[in-house]
């Protein structure tokens, strides 16, 4: 059972003309629950780089590393319009604190990088996502604040397109690990936090 939670919001300063793919009030969740945990933050999923932007320099002592894959043809078919080819990660090129990789997640060495964010916004097919969890839960346990956010998960019990498999992995991964993962209220984000939250 997903609960839904509706994350306090602190006031988030507007520093990108738009927020990529993320609707502003769903950006804000995300860099609320950063707040929580500090640390650098990994991104699944950069396409054109104006989330990752945003939170690099919203935040420019922190460390934004930020995964893709190099090629549409990379994509699974139903996700290739959301890369955006040559020009992948371009609002966040050139920015000190941000880090690309555009091998995919796999090939990403996690270690030591100081990571206490994932946000999980890559390849949403059910067992990418799953995959993709089990890589960012394996980040964390060492006893320091840690949170997973997963987008568009859809909190309605079924999703849109048979494909999209955020909310079937997420609801697995909750029974499997025994995770209280939540629905933040009125967005399509789900999040873990590693710690029991008052
Ligand atoms: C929804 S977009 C990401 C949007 C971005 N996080 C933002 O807020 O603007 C999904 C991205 O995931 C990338 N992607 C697809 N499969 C991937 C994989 N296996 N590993 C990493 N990224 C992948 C796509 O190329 C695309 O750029």
């Amino acid at each position: 059972m997903i609960e839904t939670e509706e994350i306090s919001l602190k006031p988030v300063v507007r520093l990108a003309p738009q927020i990529g793919m993320l609707p502003d009030h769903e950006f804000a969740v995300i860099w609320n629950l950063w707040d929580e945990v500090g640390g650098n933050f990994l991104e699944i999923g950069t396409s054109s780089g104006l989330t990752t932007r945003a939170l690099a320099i919203g935040r420019s002592w922190a460390q934004v590393f930020t995964v893709d894959v190099r090629s549409p043809n990379d994509v699974h078919e139903h996700q290739r319009n959301e890369h955006p080819g040559s020009q992948l990660g371009y609002f966040s090129l050139g920015l000190s604190n941000v880090f690309h990789f555009a091998n995919g997640f796999e090939n990403f060495d996690v270690r030591k990088k100081g990571i206490r964010m994932v946000f999980i916004d890559g390849d949403h097919r059910e067992e990418s996502v799953w995959r993709d969890s089990e890589s960012a839960l394996a980040l964390s346990g060492d006893g320091e604040r840690f949170i997973i956010a997963w987008h568009d998960y859809e909190d309605n019990g079924r999703d849109d397109c048979s494909w999209l498999g955020v909310g079937p992995a997420v609801r697995r991964l909750a029974a499997r690990y025994g995770l209280a993962i939540k629905h933040a209220k009125d967005t399509r984000i789900a999040f873990w936090r590693s710690w029991q939250h008052a």
